[in-house]
């Protein structure tokens, strides 16, 4: 029982059926010198059980998993669209989870390019040791990922595009996988919606569609009338829900 590894395990387990990487458990495996050895560990959890790497374990195991990323550096418009429209994704079936950049730890990528030890079947490990560790076997693990942005300069915000860069250490595995774009400004969005479409085609990715809308203050979005039904039609695209009773 003082085997570490076996007390992440039993931890994560006894915490609530998830089996992932807190900080407080990082921060003990550093201790010990071994955050590689978890690393891999978890990749290969990953790759034999898909299900439950960073999701509430499903019972069937094969719910489509949807992973949101709020690039706003405030609770308002952005945050709102992608918590509505992975709301109708959840009704429709999926497994949802959206990440808040604003509250987590997500330093600059360094540009070392360590991560590409590998090549195109590269582990996830980044030499930074914060937040984005938990975050890899997340987006690896999903069917789909939604970034969500405010139009900053009419692109895409800093934040966001500081997250997307330290996806170097993963990106050649997240080929096949489908993604969306949400963008919301005040006078226009302009190429923030491009900058998306740039970073999926790179990617391999499968663009499903995107919904922009105009907004300035937090949750003016919520009034315009026709943001729910564009939500609602992209979550319908992401997640085809059978309403052939079959
Ligand atoms: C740094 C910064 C740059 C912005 N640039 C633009 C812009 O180029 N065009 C625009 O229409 N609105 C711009 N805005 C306004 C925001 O896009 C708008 O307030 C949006 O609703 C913010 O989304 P949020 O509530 O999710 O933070 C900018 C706001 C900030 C703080």
């Amino acid at each position: 029982m003082n085997n570490p590894i076996t007390n992440l395990i039993i931890h994560s387990t006894v915490q609530g059926n998830y089996l992932s990487t807190s900080r407080f458990d990082m921060h003990f495996f550093h201790n010990y010198g071994i955050d590689k050895i978890l690393s891999v560990i978890y990749n290969t959890a990953l790759e034999y059980f898909p299900c439950i790497t960073g999701f509430k374990l499903s019972k069937e195991c094969n719910s489509m998993k949807i992973i949101g990323i709020s690039g706003s550096p405030r609770k308002g418009n952005t945050e709102w669209m992608i918590n509505k429209l992975l709301e109708v994704a959840e009704q429709n079936g999926a497994e949802v989870e959206v990440l808040l950049l604003r509250k987590m730890d997500v330093q600059m990528c360094r540009g070392c390019l360590a991560c590409e030890e590998g090549g195109r079947q590269r582990k996830g490990i980044c030499r930074i040791k914060d937040d984005m560790n938990t975050v890899y076997p997340k987006l690896l693990a999903a069917d789909a990922i939604v970034l969500a942005t405010p139009g900053y300069f009419e692109m895409l915000s800093g934040l966001l595009k500081n997250f997307l860069d330290r996806t170097v250490a993963i990106w050649p595995r997240l080929e096949g996988k489908k993604i969306a774009g949400l963008a919301v400004a005040e006078e226009g969005t302009g190429q923030a919606i491009q900058n998306f479409k740039t970073y999926a085609s790179l990617c391999k990715m499968q663009w499903v569609g995107s919904v922009t809308v105009l907004a300035k203050t937090p949750n003016e979005v919520a009034r315009n009338k026709t943001i729910e039904q564009r939500l609602k039609r992209l979550a319908q695209k992401l997640v085809p829900n059978d309403d052939s009773g079959n």
